[in-house]
């Protein structure tokens, strides 16, 4: 087989050649007669060959992208892996050709009969679709993960739910606490056990289909999906309410569990901070500042890469947030934090958290093993993923 050599192709038949590698793109083919010709790795973008007699020809990892094959006659030739995004086969007749683990996308257009056996080595549904890129550009989440990753560590997002929604789920966390029997014999108690201002309430997703919509809001879904890959899971749900005169915590990270180590100990991954394995998010349910004890976070201290110590609080300057009610706060999960002591003898302080995690890591909590599977089933956004139901043990595309 003779090697091609550069000179004009156009309308030009071809025999016995070896395009291997060549680049022709723009070539005008229109009419000819190509027969045993070899354009393995070729680049053929753009290329007419319309109305042309193709035969016997390989084309195995081509890139014939937005090529011409209107009302070609293709026969008995290889496009396997071949790139034929854009490519226009209308009218063409094919014969014989195989197509195996050739890429196209919505915009290929193909001949009428491409679906029935047609002589055709391989159907359409053998070869690889390629679905379009989102490529929406959505500045607020990139912002976002930039902040987390780069900036301070954490982002309070104003006005992000409707307000009454969230006065909604106060209300009902507000009937439970107070259903406590500890809790509420010690409600007009003044000098009561700190430990009778806290609740933690769990199984959230199974009391008000509110709790469904707080542990995914979609600006959270975007971001983290950037920052811990697509199916990450979540590692806990729950709403920690707290009523005038509870206690704080220690500052600390929950990365991803919080209970295996030690104040001050490094983390176990030391991947500094480039590759996270927790991120989470705060919904405030009532206004929060500092009169209630909202959380106070240290700005860039997830460069540390470690469990802080107890007494960081009052040795680095802990910022407390203010976020009025509707408030979303996102936050890098190595970013030192901390529930501050509610001084106030009236103003409660309640709030759900999440905490997602990419899907290799084993969740905190089993929300899955708890959540009745009617809610799971009639979730259509992201609770199934959340849930960890689609991370299956990876399998091969067959
Ligand atoms: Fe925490």
């Amino acid at each position: 087989m003779k090697k091609y050599k550069k000179q004009k192709l156009n309308n030009s038949n071809l025999k016995n050649l070896s395009f291997i590698k060549v680049n022709l793109d723009k070539s005008n083919f229109e009419k000819s007669e190509i027969k045993k010709c070899d354009f393995w790795e070729a680049s053929l973008k753009k290329t007419n060959l319309s109305s042309t007699k193709i035969n016997d020809c390989i084309f195995t990892d081509a890139n014939l992208s937005n090529s011409n094959f209107k009302y070609s006659n293709l026969i008995n030739s290889n496009f396997t892996h071949s790139n034929l995004k854009g490519a226009d086969f209308s009218g063409a007749t094919i014969k014989n050709s195989n197509f195996r683990d050739a890429n196209y996308d919505e915009s290929t257009k193909w001949p009428k009969n491409f679906n029935s056996s047609g002589g055709l080595l391989v159907k359409k549904s053998t070869l690889n679709k390629i679905k379009p890129k989102m490529v929406k550009n959505n500045k607020l989440v990139d912002n976002i993960v930039k902040v987390l990753t780069k900036g301070k560590g954490y982002y309070v997002l104003k006005n992000y739910f409707n307000k009454n929604k969230i006065q909604k789920a106060q209300q009902i966390l507000k009937k439970i606490v107070l259903k406590d029997k500890k809790i509420k014999q010690n409600l007009d108690n003044f000098a009561k056990d700190k430990k009778f201002c806290q609740k933690w309430i769990i199984n959230l997703l199974n009391i008000d289909p509110i709790f469904i919509e707080l542990i995914q809001p979609k600006i959270a879904m975007k971001v983290f999906e950037k920052i811990l890959g697509e199916n990450f899971i979540c590692g806990f749900y729950e709403a920690n309410c707290l009523l005038p005169g509870a206690r704080g915590q220690f500052p600390h990270i929950d990365y991803p569990y919080n209970y295996n180590y030690e104040h001050g100990e490094d983390i176990p991954f030391q991947t500094n901070g480039n590759f996270l394995f927790n991120c989470q998010i705060l919904v405030p349910l009532n206004d929060i500042n500092k009169s209630n004890g909202s959380t106070a976070f240290l700005d860039y201290s997830y460069k540390f890469s470690k469990f802080p110590n107890k007494n960081n609080i009052k040795n680095h300057k802990f910022k407390q947030i203010k976020a009025p009610i509707g408030s979303l706060v996102l936050f890098n999960g190595l970013t030192w934090h901390t529930s501050m002591p509610n001084y106030s003898y009236h103003k409660e302080r309640y709030c759900t958290l999440g905490q997602y995690i990419p899907h290799f890591i084993k969740p905190m909590i089993d929300i899955r093993a708890t959540t009745k599977k009617n809610i799971v089933i009639n979730d259509k956004k992201y609770l199934a993923q959340l849930l960890g139901l689609k991370a299956k043990f990876p399998i091969k595309k067959k």
